[in-house]
C-alpha cells in the first residue's frame, strides 16, 4: 500500500497507539477469542466498543458484563467499555441511521472476531451471512468512518485442502475441507481488496485451533480439541453404567469391559492417517501473540499464530488413556481399517468425530516466519501441549460440565 493513498502514516499511527488515543471495536466478543482479546485490551487501558447481540436469555450488555466477570475483570478496568448492541449480519448493522453515522465516526480500528465457525453444510446459508455479508457490513462502516486499521482473526485452515508447507500471505485457494474454511477464505480476499482500495491498513491474524488456557486450563468453548475427548468420556459413563447396573450386556456386544483395576477396555482405533497431528494454540499464547503482533507490526500483513510441534494422535490417545483409565484405544493408519474392518463402536465414534476427522489426519503445515520474526525478539514461543497442561485443561471441562456450568458461581 502506498504511504500517501493510506488514511494514517505510520507516525502517527505510533503517536496514537502509544498514547492510547484510539477507539477499538471488537466484534465477536461473546466468543471464545474476542472475549479474551477484549480483556487484553481493557486490562492495557485502551478505548473499546463492543457490538454484541443478546442471545435468548441475556441482552447484549448483561452478557458482556457476564463474561467480564468470569474474565476476573474489575469494574475499574471496565470505564473506558461501551457496549452496542447491533446484529452484524443486518444492513447498517441493525442500527438506526444517527447511532450508524455516530459509530463510524468514533471508530479508528477494528478487531473482528465475530465468526460462525461451525463447519456444518446444512448450515451453509447463515455460516454465508455472518462471514461474508456480516464482514461486507462491517467493512462498509470502516469505509464510511474513519477506520484506518482492521485487524482480521482469521484461521490458519484458509489455505484449504492441501499437502505441505501453507504460506503467510494471500494465496488463491480453490478446494476446502468444510463451509467454515470457505467462508473464511472468501472473507479475507474481500478485506484484502477492500482495505487496499480504501487505504485501510489491514492484518490478518491466522490461528490453528485454539483450545483452553495452558496456565489454567480455563476455557470458554469446548469443540476442535475437546469434542473427541467428549465423546471417549460420553461413551465411558454409558458403559460403565451398562456394567454396573445392566450386568453390562451393551458393553459386552460392543467389545467394552471393566478390568479388575478398573480400567475400562474401550476398543477404539483412531484414524490418525499419515497426518501430523492436531495443531493446538492456547488461549492465553493466542492473545499474548496477538497483542505483540498489533503492537509491532504497524504496516499490516499476515501472520500464522500455530505450534511447529504438533501434537500426534498417539500422543493425544495416550494422554486420553492415562487421565480416563482406559484401554483398548489406538491410533492407527487408514490402512489398518482395509484389514480388519470398523467394529460397531468404531463407527459410532467416528459419527460423533466426523466433522474433526479432516484435522485428525492433516497433512497440512504452516509457515510462521512473519510471526516468529515478531514473537522471538520476546522470547515468546507456543507451549506444546504436555500431559500436565492437557490435565489442566480437560479437568476445567469436566467440572464445567464442558462448558454448561460456566457461569453458575458468579452473581447474574
Ligand atoms: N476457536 C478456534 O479454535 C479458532 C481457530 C482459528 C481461528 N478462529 C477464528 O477466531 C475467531 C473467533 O473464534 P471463536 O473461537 O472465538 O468463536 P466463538 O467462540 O464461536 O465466537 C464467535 C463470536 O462470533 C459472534 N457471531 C457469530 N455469528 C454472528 C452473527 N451472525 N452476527 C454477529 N455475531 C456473530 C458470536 O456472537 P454470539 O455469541 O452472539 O453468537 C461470538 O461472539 C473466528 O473468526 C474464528 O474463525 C478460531
Amino acid at each position: 500500500m502506498q504511504e500517501q493513498t493510506i488514511r494514517v502514516s505510520t507516525q502517527t499511527l505510533a503517536e496514537k497507539r502509544r498514547e492510547r488515543d484510539c477507539s477499538i471495536l471488537v466484534t465477536g466478543a461473546t466468543g471464545f477469542i474476542g472475549s479474551h482479546i477484549t480483556g487484553a485490551l481493557l486490562r492495557r487501558g485502551c478505548r473499546v466498543l463492543l457490538l454484541a447481540r443478546p442471545d435468548k436469555q441475556l441482552g447484549a450488555r448483561a452478557r458482556i458484563a457476564q463474561l467480564l466477570e468470569w474474565l476476573g475483570m474489575g469494574q475499574q478496568e471496565q470505564t473506558r467499555l461501551k457496549v452496542v448492541e447491533a446484529f452484524m449480519d443486518q444492513p447498517r448493522l441493525g442500527l438506526d441511521q444517527e447511532a450508524y453515522d455516530n459509530l463510524a465516526r468514533s471508530i479508528d480500528e477494528i478487531i473482528h472476531c465475530a465468526s460462525n465457525t461451525s463447519f456444518s453444510e446444512r448450515k451453509r446459508p447463515e455460516i454465508e451471512k455472518a462471514n461474508i455479508k456480516g464482514l461486507r457490513h462491517l467493512l462498509d462502516l470502516a469505509v464510511q468512518g474513519r477506520c484506518y486499521f482492521f485487524h482480521h482473526v482469521s484461521t490458519a485452515y484458509v489455505a484449504g485442502k492441501k499437502n505441505g508447507p501453507c504460506r503467510e500471505e494471500f494465496v488463491e485457494t480453490a478446494a476446502f475441507t468444510n463451509v467454515y474454511e470457505e467462508t473464511k477464505y472468501l472473507g479475507e480476499q474481500l478485506l484484502h481488496e477492500c482495505c487496499e482500495s480504501h487505504g485501510i491498513r489491514l492484518t490478518v491474524y491466522r490461528p490453528s485451533i485454539v483450545y483452553g488456557s495452558s496456565e489454567d486450563g480455563r476455557s470458554l468453548h469446548f469443540n476442535a480439541l475437546y469434542y473427541p475427548l467428549k465423546t471417549i468420556v460420553f461413551l465411558k459413563n454409558l458403559f460403565v453404567k451398562d456394567i454396573k447396573e445392566n450386568n453390562g450386556k451393551r458393553a459386552a456386544q460392543m467389545g467394552v469391559t471393566m478390568g479388575r483395576d478398573g480400567a475400562l477396555h474401550l476398543p477404539i482405533r483412531i484414524e490418525a492417517g499419515n497426518g501430523n497431528g492436531l495443531n493446538l494454540v492456547p488461549i492465553d499464547f493466542l492473545v499474548k501473540a496477538f497483542m505483540e503482533i498489533m503492537d509491532r507490526c504497524l504496516e499490516g500483513g499476515v501472520f500464522h499464530i500455530v505450534n511447529q510441534r504438533t501434537k500426534t494422535i498417539d500422543e493425544l490417545v495416550d494422554y486420553t488413556t492415562r487421565y480416563f483409565n482406559l484401554e483398548g484405544l489406538q491410533a492407527v493408519h487408514k490402512e489398518a481399517f482395509d484389514e480388519k474392518s470398523r467394529n460397531d463402536l468404531e463407527i459410532l465414534f467416528d459419527t460423533y468425530v466426523e466433522a474433526y476427522k479432516p484435522y485428525m489426519t492433516d497433512v497440512r503445515t504452516f509457515n510462521d516466519h512473519n510471526t516468529r520474526s515478531i514473537l522471538e525478539k520476546k522470547g515468546m514461543q507456543c507451549p506444546d501441549l504436555d500431559y500436565e497442561i492437557f490435565s489442566k485443561c480437560i479437568g476445567y471441562a469436566i467440572d464445567t460440565g464442558w462448558g454448561t456450568k460456566l457461569f453458575e458461581n458468579q452473581n447474574r
